[in-house]
């Protein structure tokens, strides 16, 4: 995927933004939404999900992955993630490395309550990633 157009971007931006609704952030009370789209046409969403044991805490770009690769649809092309913030809230780094697992031209939509958005490939967010070629 070259460039993402603008439906698909505001496609992935709602589903994340109504996924957020969803959040199970008691501790934090900071909710997140994401979806993912992947090359079926798909949109898989996710939230976050904490936990009284806070390792134990399932980030929302986490969650929705992990609902796309255990529904067998691996092929990720695209992960949006959705928070109240003031600029469009980036993906945690144990999330980058989730997502750079899926491929290299992944594109990575932030976004925030307020409408902004920025669409970024997944290695300018994780250069020089560890991945299974280093093995
Ligand atoms: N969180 C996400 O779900 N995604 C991110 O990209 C940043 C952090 C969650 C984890 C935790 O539930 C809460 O936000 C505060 O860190």
């Amino acid at each position: 995927m070259k460039t993402m157009d603008e439906k698909t971007v505001n496609w992935l931006v709602e589903t994340a933004k109504k996924a957020r609704e969803r959040a199970y952030a008691p501790y934090s009370n900071f909710p997140v939404g994401a979806a993912v789209l992947t090359g079926s046409g798909k949109i898989y969403s996710g939230c976050n999900i904490e936990a009284a044991s806070s390792g134990a805490t399932c980030c929302a770009e986490r969650t929705a992955i992990y609902k796309a690769v255990s529904e067998g649809d691996t092929d990720i092309k695209a992960v949006c993630c959705i928070a109240d913030t003031e600029t469009p809230v980036a993906p945690c780094g144990i999330c980058r490395q989730v997502i750079r697992e899926w491929g290299a031209d992944i594109q990575v939509i932030m976004a925030n309550l307020k409408g902004d958005t920025e669409v970024v490939k997944i290695t300018d967010l994780l250069p020089l990633a560890f991945t299974s070629d280093d093995m």
